[in-house]
């Protein structure tokens, strides 16, 4: 039987600093408290609201303070920002630990009644500002809550998927995984009718080619779908009277997008690398275009046509 890599080691062997790997150990153990409160926690609305007028469930709110209490205590972060959170706050007084962290609790959290998959992004920047260009950016996170709990990383030497097991231990699934040069999916976000017409030509052709639509409505399970079948695309793109779509840079877009780089694919807004981007304030959105080179890089044809 092959031996099993657990995190821990994978980390130790990552070429990361130590304390960024006591991070990610950290936000590991977060995710399987997440993953329990998920199974068997109220599934109902928790009778309030964030920043974007959104109604708040009782487990946006559960997910947002199991990884806030849980980083308070590690001493490691300076300042946090979470979806869920009305401002950045300063973890422990004197705001000393070597890190940021920008995080989504609960992505996808509109499909809990459903009981699809949801998930948790985490964005780690090196330092004591929240709000840096997305290439700097020390590591990049996921937490899949499907039939399997999955934690996705990069540090920034490849990225790597590892497999929650029955004894609570995440076990490496597949290490420096890479997307094709295209693929065969596409996930287009944002209603059809709101889309802009180069938008539209771009998805036509698309369906044009043979590619198969596969939109959850989670952005974490339909990335991990990319990653799973090595390529392809998603999108949220600009809208008619929203110029700058609906995911949010630090807490979504970002991490998605190192994480994917990570991984031989691309992350655009439709003209420029995601990465090269700097939100001016965390509650910021922006279109994207993300997944295998060949399509992120067709999308912005498309979108030079009109
Ligand atoms: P969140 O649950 O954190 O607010 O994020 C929801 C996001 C993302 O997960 C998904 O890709 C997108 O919203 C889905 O939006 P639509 O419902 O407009 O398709
Ligand atoms: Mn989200
Ligand atoms: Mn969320």
């Amino acid at each position: 039987m092959a031996k099993l890599v657990y995190l821990m080691r994978h980390l130790r062997e990552s070429g990361a600093d130590r304390k960024l790997q006591q991070l990610i150990l950290e936000l590991a153990e977060a995710s399987k408290y997440i993953a329990h409160t998920i199974k068997t926690g109220e599934m109902g609305y928790a009778g309030t609201s964030n920043l974007y007028g959104e109604n708040q469930l009782a487990l946006d709110l559960l997910a947002d303070k199991i990884i806030k209490d849980r980083l308070d205590h590690t001493g490691l972060v300076s300042y946090m920002i979470s979806e869920e959170m009305n401002s950045i706050v300063s973890s422990h007084e004197n705001a000393m630990g070597p890190y940021s962290v920008c995080y989504d609790p609960l992505d996808g959290s509109s499909l809990i009644d459903t009981n699809l998959s949801i998930g948790t992004i985490v964005s780690i920047m090196p330092g004591k500002q929240v709000l840096q260009p997305g290439k700097n950016q020390a590591a990049a996170l996921y937490f899949l809550y499907g039939p399997r709990t999955e934690l996705v990383y990069t540090v920034g030497n490849g990225t790597h998927i590892f497999v929650l097991n029955d004894a609570y231990e995440y076990i490496l699934q597949s290490e420096y995984v890479t997307l094709n040069g295209f693929g065969n999916i596409y996930a287009p976000g944002g209603l059809k009718q709101e889309w802009t017409a180069s938008h539209t030509l771009f998805i036509n052709h698309l369906e044009d080619e043979g590619y198969k639509l596969r939109y959850s409505g989670a952005f974490v399970a339909d990335i991990n779908q990319l990653l799973a079948k090595k390529g392809g695309i998603f999108t949220y793109p600009a809208l008619k009277g929203k110029q700058e779509g609906k995911l949010r840079m630090v807490f979504e877009l970002f991490p998605m997008a190192f994480i994917i780089e990570q991984a031989g694919g691309a992350a655009s807004n439709g003209t420029l690398r995601i990465l090269d981007l700097e939100a001016s304030d965390f509650s910021q959105r922006s279109p994207i275009y993300i997944g295998s080179k060949k399509e992120v890089a067709l999308a912005a044809e498309f979108l030079k046509r009109i």
